[in-house]
């Protein structure tokens, strides 16, 4: 069988490395892919947004599976043009990745359907969106309607602050046509996690609770970033969490988007703020986190392949998922300056020299006269499995310090708030 992933991070690595050990698939392209990608499939340079490209390539290759990781090519319908071709593909078609493509669409589906998440108001008129914001008592989020690369939410802890996001969302158009609409809402404090779940959009299938850090430095302070590394299981997630989770928010929402005409097949991710009134809802992806998917598809015992399969054919509920025992963790390594400007090019070494038992997940790499260099802002996700949270941690770490660029850096309490738990 032949396999096309699209996309070119560390979750498309992740995917790559986790397909690439089923049985039944004989070769996997990578589109665009990156340095590290090259190892488990053949990288072609087609970008993941050119969607004309990647359809002729899928259709000219004989593709028997596309699978597309990130969310812009999805909301741009590259699954529509490639079912139109004929091509097996997983991922939801735009109409439905239009829960994570338009923030406004996400809490009036949520608001219509009782799913919990945070009160808030949507606005066109940049005018009422300040007055709004003037009459609130407390502290508030504003929120870019469209995709804004992880970039569009602003937390603000003052009105001033509020005030300031309007002006960089609707005036200057720091996110250009994603900020002609705006939601501002209640800020919710708590510990977050991320459930992801597969669906065929009758049967949802939640992965184990992975837990992000978003922030750029330890004990969550700075600015917010693509992901500085990730952990699954997440304690903070609790089996009657879980529970909540599936049947008040996955399986509702699920439900949701099928009467609303938009039929939602792939994997639904909700990022959960875990309250003192319960878990609410703060976004939906409509794909596999980054860097969650590393993490978790490294606990991941099933044929990634045959789930997928199952998902496209709607027959999910046939399908047993089986995860390994202990647990995972990634530690992002990311470049200087990350998540502001960066520079690009410079050699990474050590790769070769990683314990045994870490797999070093490739995001913002490629390759230069036979030398790996860094290509992006978060470099390496570099993931250990072990029997507990504490000993993933010490491996993925003891990972971390095998491998030097200039400039590197990363955090150094990925997983803590999992053992302070215990
Ligand atoms: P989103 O892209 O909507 O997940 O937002 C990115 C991050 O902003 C989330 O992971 C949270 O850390 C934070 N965030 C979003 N919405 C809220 C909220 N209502 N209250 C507090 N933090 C939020
Ligand atoms: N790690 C958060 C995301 O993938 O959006």
């Amino acid at each position: 069988m032949k396999v096309l992933v699209v996309g070119g991070g560390g979750r498309e690595h992740a995917l790559c490395w986790k397909i690439s050990q089923s049985p039944r698939v004989s070769k996997i392209y990578c589109a665009p892919g990156n340095a590290g990608i090259t190892g488990v499939a053949e990288c072609v340079g087609i970008k993941a947004a050119d969607i004309d490209g990647l359809v002729t390539f899928a259709y000219n290759q004989g593709i028997d599976l596309a699978v597309v990781g990130p969310e812009d090519p999805l909301t741009r319908g590259l699954v529509d043009a490639l079912e139109a071709h004929g091509i097996r593909v997983f991922g939801p078609r735009a109409s439905a990745a239009a829960i994570e493509g338009s923030k406004v669409l996400s809490k009036d589906i949520m608001a219509k359907y009782g799913i919990p998440t945070a009160g808030y108001r949507s606005f066109e008129n940049r005018r009422e969106a300040v007055e709004y914001i003037k009459s609130l008592s407390s502290p508030c989020v504003v929120k870019a309607d469209g995709l804004a690369a992880g970039k569009g939410v602003i937390v603000a802890g003052t009105t001033e602050e509020a005030l300031e996001a309007i002006v960089q969302i609707m005036d200057d158009r720091a996110f250009g046509s994603a900020g002609d609409k705006v939601v501002v809402e209640e800020l919710l404090t708590g510990e977050e996690v991320s459930i992801l779940a597969f669906t065929d959009g009758i049967t949802v299938a939640p992965m184990l609770p992975a837990q992000d850090h978003k922030q750029v430095y330890d004990g969550d302070k700075g600015p917010n970033t693509g992901g500085m590394g990730a952990y699954a299981p997440a304690p903070v997630c609790t089996p009657e969490l879980y529970k909540y989770a599936l049947e008040k928010i996955l399986q509702p929402t699920v439900a949701a988007m099928a009467s609303e005409g938009r039929p939602y097949s792939g994997v639904l991710y909700a990022g959960l703020m875990v309250t003192a009134e319960g878990p609410k809802v703060l976004e939906y992806n409509a794909r596999f986190g980054d860097p969650e998917a590393q993490p978790v598809l490294m606990m991941l015992k099933t044929d990634l392949v045959d789930i997928m399969d199952a998902v496209i054919d709607k027959r999910l509920k046939d399908i047993n998922i089986e995860w390994e025992e202990g647990a995972s963790v990634c530690v992002v390594m990311a470049s200087g300056g990350y998540p502001g400007a960066y520079g690009k090019g410079i050699e990474i070494t050590g790769l070769d020299r990683v314990p045994e038992g870490v797999t070093v997940f490739h995001a913002g790499t490629a390759e230069r006269e036979g030398k790996i260099v860094t290509d992006g802002g978060r470099v390496l996700g570099v993931t250990a499995r072990g029997a507990d949270i504490p000993s993933a941690i010490s491996l993925a770490y003891r990972g971390v310090e095998a491998i030097s660029f200039e400039g590197a850096h990363c955090r150094r309490d990925i997983g803590q708030k999992a053992t302070i738990r215990r």
